[in-house]
């Protein structure tokens, strides 16, 4: 009786201490003990060589898939590669400018060629050039904008789907961002298209879900990477960010999601648009 008793105390005091851990001190999205979650799986990744593309090819890569990792830059694709292969990873690589229909072109014969198949589509790649009036946006900024923000996406998927839809099923990450929700003054443009993904996400997760094809969106808030320059940018952009999103984020921390979401734990989830932000002001 004393020992059930002692027991109780001590598994009430662990949940206790549990409830009480701050949210700074979350668990890393590192761990892999869904080990091999992905494995023998293909997945293609836009964006791919830093940032938060790049973390995600190294977890899904890390979860047993083969990575096509790509961006602009072939110097920065090489970087990205070798960083990868060194860590043992089965990753391959090539320049894919999203917005460029060879580029696109050449990114799916690339995965074909390596490894033969597509099952899983991430679409990072994003662009933001303008800090100004919505209103004050030239046609060229919107077009740049909504071309590799919102088309590349629906593109590249149209030239990768037959190839998907050969392996029975396949899943498909969009990258949307928090400010598709709350959005930040001096970002109309690329606020705009962060909401257009969600919207994108929806109506293709309805599209393919025939083919077996899932469609989720991921939501990063403010993560720590060169597109942000948090510190420099933010406050100047968003002098309340801290009120309403309280913490910046790894780029580690938005690829245990998509890792999650590609896998077969994921089956019944399409058409969600999923926040990790570290808090979320949306119901
Ligand atoms: N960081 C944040 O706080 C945050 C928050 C919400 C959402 N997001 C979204 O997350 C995505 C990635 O952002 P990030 O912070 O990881 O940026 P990042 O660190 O600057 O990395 C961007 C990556 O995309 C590549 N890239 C840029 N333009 C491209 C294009 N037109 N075609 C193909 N690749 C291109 C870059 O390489 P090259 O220069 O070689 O092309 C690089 O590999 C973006 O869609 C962004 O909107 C970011």
């Amino acid at each position: 009786m004393g020992s059930a008793m002692l027991r109780a105390a001590w598994w009430t005091l662990r949940g206790l201490q549990r409830s009480l851990v701050p949210l700074s001190a979350r668990m890393s999205s590192n761990r892999t003990d869904r080990s091999y979650a992905l494995a023998d799986k293909v997945a293609v990744i836009t964006g791919s060589t830093k940032g938060i593309g790049f973390a995600i090819a190294r977890r899904l890569a890390r979860d047993g898939a083969h990575v096509v990792v790509s961006s602009r830059k072939q110097h920065n694709v090489d970087r990205a590669v070798a960083a990868l292969q060194g860590e043992g990873l089965s990753v391959t690589g090539t320049v894919c400018h999203v917005g460029k229909a060879e580029d696109r072109e050449r990114l799916v014969a690339t995965a074909l060629e390596h490894y033969g198949g597509v099952d899983f589509l991430v679409c990072v790649a994003g662009v933001n050039p303008l800090v100004g009036s919505t209103l004050g946006a030239s046609e060229q900024v919107w077009d740049k904008v909504l071309d590799v923000n919102v088309k590349s996406p629906a593109l590249l998927l149209s030239q990768l789907l037959p190839h998907m839809e050969n392996r029975g099923a396949g899943s498909v990450v969009l990258v949307s961002s928090m400010v598709a929700y709350v959005p930040i003054p001096k970002l109309g443009v690329y606020n705009t298209s962060k909401t257009a993904l969600l919207g994108l996400c929806k109506s293709l997760a309805i599209e393919l879900a025939p083919k077996g094809i899932r469609v989720n969106c991921l939501v990063p808030g403010i993560i720590k990477t060169d597109f942000m320059q948090v510190e420099k940018t933010l406050p100047y952009l968003l002098p309340d960010f801290n009120d309403i999103y309280g913490l910046f984020g790894e780029p580690e921390e938005c690829a245990g999601i998509v890792s999650f979401l590609c896998s077969s734990d994921a089956s019944y989830i399409t058409g969600e648009n999923i926040v990790v932000a570290g808090y979320s002001p949306k119901l």
